[in-house]
């Protein structure tokens, strides 16, 4: 489980919001994965996350986009990656079931990523907006 804490806030509120939101339903798949819920379950908490992914993601993007973010490309490639490593996960659920060991090894790596992301990436653009004075 992630517990949200103070230093993961980037101070721009509309992504702070949607971050602990990616969070929640993170920690949703996690629960389902180590209570061995099901492969239905599983799965389905496994797509409401990667919607919810691609839904911020969007968000976020546009937001650079409008603000001008010098580092829009790269930042975009890495959304990028990480939507094609969950949609990887989710046909490798779906064709060949849950795994135990693969699961708790697969949610660590996306754990990581999106902690580091958010901590590196994402505080790096909320850093940029605030000392534009940019109104998110
Ligand atoms: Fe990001």
């Amino acid at each position: 489980m992630i517990t949200w804490r103070e230093e993961l806030n980037i101070g721009i509120d509309i992504v702070d919001e949607q971050h602990q939101e990616l969070v929640r339903r993170m920690n949703e798949f996690m629960t389902a994965c180590t209570q061995k819920q099901g492969k239905e379950v599983i799965e389905e908490t496994l797509r409401f996350l990667a919607s919810y992914v691609v839904e911020h993601f969007h968000d976020e993007e546009q937001l650079m986009a409008r603000s001008q973010f010098p580092e829009y490309e790269q930042h975009r490639e890495e959304h990028e990656r990480f939507v094609a490593d969950v949609n990887a996960l989710l046909s490798q659920i779906e064709t060949s079931g849950v795994s135990v060991l693969t699961t708790i090894k697969l949610n660590r790596t996306l754990v990581d990523w999106l902690i580091n992301h958010i901590q590196k990436n994402d505080q790096t653009f909320g850093d940029y907006l605030k000392e534009k004075n940019f109104k998110a």
